[in-house]
Protein backbone atom coordinates (compact mmCIF):
# COMPACT_ATOMS: atom_id res chain seq x y z
CA UNK A 1 0.00 0.00 0.00
CA UNK A 2 1.41 3.32 -0.93
CA UNK A 3 0.67 6.21 1.25
CA UNK A 4 -1.01 8.98 -0.53
CA UNK A 5 -2.27 10.99 2.17
CA UNK A 6 -0.99 14.49 4.00
CA UNK A 7 -1.53 16.22 7.08
CA UNK A 8 -1.99 20.07 7.46
CA UNK A 9 -2.12 21.34 10.92
CA UNK A 10 -3.21 17.73 12.24
CA UNK A 11 -5.88 17.70 9.21
CA UNK A 12 -5.17 14.48 7.41
CA UNK A 13 -6.39 14.21 3.48
CA UNK A 14 -6.19 11.08 1.81
CA UNK A 15 -4.24 12.69 -1.00
CA UNK A 16 -2.69 15.14 -2.70
CA UNK A 17 -5.43 15.81 -5.14
CA UNK A 18 -7.80 19.15 -4.11
CA UNK A 19 -10.37 20.80 -6.39
CA UNK A 20 -10.20 24.46 -6.68
CA UNK A 21 -12.10 27.13 -5.35
CA UNK A 22 -14.60 28.53 -8.09
CA UNK A 23 -14.75 25.64 -10.32
CA UNK A 24 -16.92 22.99 -8.16
CA UNK A 25 -19.66 25.23 -6.35
CA UNK A 26 -20.10 24.32 -2.95
CA UNK A 27 -19.41 20.47 -4.02
CA UNK A 28 -22.87 19.61 -4.71
CA UNK A 29 -23.77 20.04 -8.17
CA UNK A 30 -21.71 17.63 -9.26
CA UNK A 31 -22.56 15.18 -7.15
CA UNK A 32 -24.34 12.22 -9.33
CA UNK A 33 -20.92 12.74 -11.74
CA UNK A 34 -18.23 12.64 -9.43
CA UNK A 35 -17.60 10.33 -6.83
CA UNK A 36 -16.21 13.15 -4.35
CA UNK A 37 -15.04 10.71 -2.05
CA UNK A 38 -11.74 10.25 -3.93
CA UNK A 39 -10.60 13.76 -3.90
CA UNK A 40 -8.28 15.16 -1.56
CA UNK A 41 -10.42 17.76 -0.60
CA UNK A 42 -12.54 20.53 -1.82
CA UNK A 43 -12.39 24.16 -1.65
CA UNK A 44 -15.84 26.16 -1.99
CA UNK A 45 -16.35 28.81 -3.92
CA UNK A 46 -14.97 32.17 -2.30
CA UNK A 47 -17.87 33.29 0.34
CA UNK A 48 -18.27 36.78 1.07
CA UNK A 49 -20.39 38.21 4.14
CA UNK A 50 -23.28 39.01 1.66
CA UNK A 51 -24.59 37.31 -1.28
CA UNK A 52 -22.63 38.74 -4.40
CA UNK A 53 -24.41 38.73 -7.71
CA UNK A 54 -20.65 39.66 -9.65
CA UNK A 55 -19.83 41.57 -12.79
CA UNK A 56 -21.75 42.10 -15.44
CA UNK A 57 -21.45 39.91 -18.65
CA UNK A 58 -19.46 38.75 -20.56
CA UNK A 59 -18.04 37.37 -17.53
CA UNK A 60 -16.09 34.27 -19.29
CA UNK A 61 -14.17 34.35 -22.48
CA UNK A 62 -12.19 31.11 -23.81
CA UNK A 63 -8.20 32.22 -24.98
CA UNK A 64 -5.90 29.60 -26.10
CA UNK A 65 -4.98 27.28 -23.69
CA UNK A 66 -6.52 28.99 -21.49
CA UNK A 67 -10.08 30.33 -19.84
CA UNK A 68 -9.85 34.22 -19.20
CA UNK A 69 -12.95 35.19 -15.98
CA UNK A 70 -13.93 37.91 -14.23
CA UNK A 71 -16.77 36.43 -12.14
CA UNK A 72 -16.23 39.15 -9.54
CA UNK A 73 -17.02 36.71 -6.46
CA UNK A 74 -20.30 35.78 -7.17
CA UNK A 75 -21.73 33.59 -4.49
CA UNK A 76 -24.47 32.77 -1.96
CA UNK A 77 -22.93 34.50 0.96
CA UNK A 78 -21.87 32.63 4.18
CA UNK A 79 -25.61 32.59 5.73
CA UNK A 80 -27.19 31.03 2.97
CA UNK A 81 -24.04 28.50 2.66
CA UNK A 82 -24.56 27.44 6.14
CA UNK A 83 -28.08 26.92 5.60
CA UNK A 84 -27.73 25.40 1.99
CA UNK A 85 -24.76 23.83 1.61
CA UNK A 86 -23.01 23.17 4.41
CA UNK A 87 -25.23 20.08 5.30
CA UNK A 88 -24.57 18.58 2.29
CA UNK A 89 -20.90 19.14 2.40
CA UNK A 90 -20.59 18.15 6.38
CA UNK A 91 -22.17 13.96 4.89
CA UNK A 92 -19.32 14.12 2.43
CA UNK A 93 -16.09 12.03 2.69
CA UNK A 94 -13.56 14.54 2.04
CA UNK A 95 -11.78 17.51 3.52
CA UNK A 96 -13.69 20.75 3.39
CA UNK A 97 -12.11 24.16 2.68
CA UNK A 98 -14.20 27.24 2.67
CA UNK A 99 -12.55 29.51 0.54
CA UNK A 100 -13.23 33.06 2.33
CA UNK A 101 -13.11 36.68 -0.32
CA UNK A 102 -14.23 39.90 1.42
CA UNK A 103 -13.58 43.59 0.72
CA UNK A 104 -12.28 44.46 4.21
CA UNK A 105 -9.94 43.28 6.98
CA UNK A 106 -13.54 43.14 9.45
CA UNK A 107 -15.27 41.16 6.73
CA UNK A 108 -12.63 38.33 6.52
CA UNK A 109 -13.05 38.23 10.74
CA UNK A 110 -16.74 38.35 10.75
CA UNK A 111 -17.12 35.68 7.86
CA UNK A 112 -14.23 33.56 9.41
CA UNK A 113 -15.71 33.86 13.20
CA UNK A 114 -19.22 32.75 11.53
CA UNK A 115 -17.79 29.68 10.24
CA UNK A 116 -15.97 28.58 13.46
CA UNK A 117 -19.20 28.41 14.99
CA UNK A 118 -20.43 25.73 12.25
CA UNK A 119 -19.72 21.95 12.51
CA UNK A 120 -17.91 20.30 9.46
CA UNK A 121 -15.21 22.52 8.05
CA UNK A 122 -12.12 21.16 7.77
CA UNK A 123 -10.01 24.12 6.86
CA UNK A 124 -10.02 27.65 5.35
CA UNK A 125 -8.79 29.19 2.34
CA UNK A 126 -7.61 32.79 2.20
CA UNK A 127 -8.65 34.67 -1.39
CA UNK A 128 -6.49 37.89 -1.16
CA UNK A 129 -5.85 38.12 -4.84
CA UNK A 130 -9.34 38.27 -6.91
CA UNK A 131 -8.47 40.22 -10.25
CA UNK A 132 -11.70 41.06 -10.56
CA UNK A 133 -13.25 43.20 -7.74
CA UNK A 134 -12.20 46.73 -6.97
CA UNK A 135 -12.89 46.45 -3.52
CA UNK A 136 -10.38 43.92 -1.85
CA UNK A 137 -8.72 41.98 -3.98
CA UNK A 138 -5.69 42.70 -5.41
CA UNK A 139 -5.57 45.78 -3.70
CA UNK A 140 -4.55 43.26 -0.79
CA UNK A 141 -3.01 40.22 -2.67
CA UNK A 142 -0.64 43.00 -4.32
CA UNK A 143 0.18 44.38 -0.62
CA UNK A 144 2.70 42.84 1.61
CA UNK A 145 2.10 44.48 4.46
CA UNK A 146 -1.86 43.66 4.31
CA UNK A 147 -1.41 40.41 3.17
CA UNK A 148 0.08 39.58 6.62
CA UNK A 149 -1.77 41.58 8.63
CA UNK A 150 -4.91 39.21 7.04
CA UNK A 151 -3.25 36.41 7.76
CA UNK A 152 -1.84 37.60 11.47
CA UNK A 153 -5.99 38.07 12.53
CA UNK A 154 -7.34 35.45 10.97
CA UNK A 155 -4.63 33.07 12.54
CA UNK A 156 -5.71 34.44 15.91
CA UNK A 157 -9.40 33.52 15.39
CA UNK A 158 -8.86 29.77 14.26
CA UNK A 159 -6.83 26.88 15.35
CA UNK A 160 -8.05 25.30 11.89
CA UNK A 161 -6.06 24.78 9.03
CA UNK A 162 -5.43 28.57 7.45
CA UNK A 163 -4.07 28.34 3.76
CA UNK A 164 -3.96 31.76 2.02
CA UNK A 165 -3.98 31.84 -1.68
CA UNK A 166 -1.68 34.16 -3.09
CA UNK A 167 -1.31 35.70 -6.98
CA UNK A 168 1.46 35.95 -9.40
CA UNK A 169 0.63 39.20 -10.09
CA UNK A 170 3.46 40.46 -8.14
CA UNK A 171 7.29 40.81 -8.47
CA UNK A 172 8.38 38.52 -5.81
CA UNK A 173 5.81 35.94 -4.58
CA UNK A 174 8.26 34.35 -2.32
CA UNK A 175 7.72 37.21 -0.41
CA UNK A 176 4.31 37.18 0.29
CA UNK A 177 4.59 33.50 1.32
CA UNK A 178 7.12 34.33 3.90
CA UNK A 179 5.08 37.15 5.21
CA UNK A 180 1.91 34.55 5.60
CA UNK A 181 4.63 31.96 7.01
CA UNK A 182 5.24 34.71 9.84
CA UNK A 183 2.09 35.60 10.35
CA UNK A 184 1.27 32.57 11.15
CA UNK A 185 -0.70 30.70 8.41
CA UNK A 186 -0.53 26.68 7.84
CA UNK A 187 0.33 26.78 4.24
CA UNK A 188 -0.06 28.51 0.49
CA UNK A 189 -1.87 28.12 -2.60
CA UNK A 190 0.34 29.39 -5.50
CA UNK A 191 -0.93 30.40 -8.04
CA UNK A 192 -4.48 32.04 -8.39
CA UNK A 193 -5.06 33.61 -11.79
CA UNK A 194 -2.87 35.61 -14.15
CA UNK A 195 -3.95 39.19 -15.03
CA UNK A 196 -4.80 38.86 -18.63
CA UNK A 197 -7.29 40.48 -21.43
CA UNK A 198 -8.64 39.59 -24.71
CA UNK A 199 -10.00 41.95 -27.46
CA UNK A 200 -13.15 41.59 -30.01
CA UNK A 201 -11.67 43.00 -32.95
CA UNK A 202 -14.60 43.46 -34.75
CA UNK A 203 -16.43 45.87 -32.10
CA UNK A 204 -13.28 47.14 -31.03
CA UNK A 205 -14.01 46.22 -27.44
CA UNK A 206 -12.63 44.02 -24.75
CA UNK A 207 -14.06 41.17 -24.49
CA UNK A 208 -14.91 41.07 -20.60
CA UNK A 209 -16.93 43.40 -19.40
CA UNK A 210 -14.26 44.36 -16.68
CA UNK A 211 -11.90 44.56 -19.38
CA UNK A 212 -9.23 42.48 -17.75
CA UNK A 213 -9.80 39.25 -15.86
CA UNK A 214 -8.05 36.18 -14.56
CA UNK A 215 -6.12 33.66 -16.78
CA UNK A 216 -6.75 30.21 -16.13
CA UNK A 217 -5.45 26.69 -17.20
CA UNK A 218 -2.88 24.67 -19.25
CA UNK A 219 -1.52 28.31 -20.31
CA UNK A 220 -0.62 29.13 -17.05
CA UNK A 221 1.43 25.67 -16.34
CA UNK A 222 4.82 27.02 -16.54
CA UNK A 223 3.86 30.24 -15.02
CA UNK A 224 2.31 28.78 -12.07
CA UNK A 225 5.70 25.76 -11.98
CA UNK A 226 8.47 28.95 -11.92
CA UNK A 227 6.21 30.40 -9.03
CA UNK A 228 5.63 27.00 -6.95
CA UNK A 229 9.61 26.91 -7.27
CA UNK A 230 10.32 30.09 -5.98
CA UNK A 231 7.74 29.77 -3.13
CA UNK A 232 9.57 26.14 -2.06
CA UNK A 233 12.58 27.88 -1.61
CA UNK A 234 11.84 30.51 0.55
CA UNK A 235 9.42 28.75 3.46
CA UNK A 236 8.80 25.58 4.90
CA UNK A 237 4.97 25.75 4.57
CA UNK A 238 3.45 23.36 2.81
CA UNK A 239 2.68 24.27 -0.95
CA UNK A 240 -0.49 23.70 -2.85
CA UNK A 241 0.28 23.72 -6.40
CA UNK A 242 -2.28 25.11 -8.97
CA UNK A 243 -2.42 26.22 -12.45
CA UNK A 244 -3.77 24.31 -15.12
CA UNK A 245 -3.32 20.98 -14.13
CA UNK A 246 -5.15 18.45 -16.73
CA UNK A 247 -3.38 15.02 -16.08
CA UNK A 248 -1.48 13.57 -13.50
CA UNK A 249 1.90 14.28 -15.17
CA UNK A 250 0.89 17.67 -14.58
CA UNK A 251 0.48 17.14 -10.94
CA UNK A 252 3.41 15.23 -10.39
CA UNK A 253 5.33 18.26 -12.18
CA UNK A 254 4.06 20.44 -9.01
CA UNK A 255 5.18 17.81 -6.66
CA UNK A 256 8.45 17.73 -8.09
CA UNK A 257 9.30 21.29 -8.18
CA UNK A 258 8.03 21.51 -4.13
CA UNK A 259 4.31 21.38 -4.19
CA UNK A 260 2.86 18.90 -1.18
CA UNK A 261 -0.14 18.93 -2.91
CA UNK A 262 -2.27 20.25 -5.66
CA UNK A 263 -5.71 21.71 -6.80
CA UNK A 264 -6.96 21.17 -10.14
CA UNK A 265 -9.32 24.56 -11.41
CA UNK A 266 -9.98 25.29 -14.79
CA UNK A 267 -10.15 21.46 -16.21
CA UNK A 268 -13.48 20.53 -14.01
CA UNK A 269 -15.32 22.79 -16.65
CA UNK A 270 -14.01 19.92 -18.98
CA UNK A 271 -14.90 17.08 -16.72
CA UNK A 272 -15.56 17.63 -13.14
CA UNK A 273 -14.13 14.18 -12.73
CA UNK A 274 -10.68 15.36 -13.33
CA UNK A 275 -9.38 16.03 -10.15
CA UNK A 276 -10.53 11.89 -9.52
CA UNK A 277 -8.25 10.75 -12.52
CA UNK A 278 -5.42 12.80 -11.38
CA UNK A 279 -5.55 11.07 -7.74
CA UNK A 280 -5.91 8.12 -9.36
CA UNK A 281 -2.97 8.46 -12.21
CA UNK A 282 -0.93 9.79 -9.54
CA UNK A 283 -1.17 6.27 -7.59
CA UNK A 284 -0.63 4.57 -9.92
CA UNK A 285 1.88 6.46 -10.99
CA UNK A 286 3.93 5.82 -7.35
CA UNK A 287 3.30 2.59 -7.59
CA UNK A 288 5.33 1.67 -11.21
CA UNK A 289 7.95 4.13 -9.34
CA UNK A 290 8.08 1.70 -6.40
CA UNK A 291 7.65 4.36 -3.97
CA UNK A 292 6.30 3.70 -0.48
CA UNK A 293 5.01 6.93 0.10
CA UNK A 294 3.59 9.26 -2.60
CA UNK A 295 5.60 12.28 -0.28
CA UNK A 296 8.91 11.07 -1.98
CA UNK A 297 8.05 12.89 -5.00
CA UNK A 298 7.90 16.41 -3.19
CA UNK A 299 10.63 18.82 -4.50
CA UNK A 300 12.19 15.90 -5.96
CA UNK A 301 13.72 17.39 -8.73
CA UNK A 302 17.42 17.04 -9.24
CA UNK A 303 17.50 21.20 -10.32
CA UNK A 304 20.55 23.17 -12.00
CA UNK A 305 20.74 25.15 -8.59
CA UNK A 306 23.77 27.00 -9.89
CA UNK A 307 22.34 27.95 -13.20
CA UNK A 308 18.72 29.25 -11.16
CA UNK A 309 18.17 33.08 -11.80
CA UNK A 310 15.49 32.62 -9.19
CA UNK A 311 18.23 32.05 -6.69
CA UNK A 312 19.40 35.86 -6.38
CA UNK A 313 15.36 36.93 -6.11
CA UNK A 314 15.54 35.06 -2.39
C1 LIG B 1 -12.53 35.38 -9.19
C2 LIG B 1 -11.83 35.14 -10.31
C3 LIG B 1 -10.58 34.63 -10.23
O1 LIG B 1 -9.87 34.34 -11.32
C4 LIG B 1 -10.01 34.35 -9.04
O2 LIG B 1 -8.78 33.87 -9.08
C5 LIG B 1 -10.70 34.57 -7.90
C6 LIG B 1 -11.98 35.09 -7.99
C7 LIG B 1 -13.83 36.01 -9.36
O3 LIG B 1 -13.93 36.92 -10.19
O4 LIG B 1 -14.81 35.64 -8.69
Amino acid sequence: MIKESFSIRGVEFKNRVLVASGTFGYGDEVKDLVDVSKLGGICTKSLSWKPRDGNPPRRIVETPSGMLNSIGLANIGVHNFIDEKLPYLRQVDTKVIVNIAASSLQEYCDVLRLLEEQEGIDGYEINVSCPNVKEGGLNFGTDCSMTRRISEQLRALTEKPLIIKLTPNVTHISEFARAVEEAGADAVSVINTVIGMAVDIHKKKPKLSTVTGGLSGPAIKPIALAKVYEVAQAVKIPILGIGGIMTAEDAIEFLLVGATAVQVGTANFINPGTGVDVAEGLRRFAEQHQLADVAQLVGAMESNVEFSILQSWL
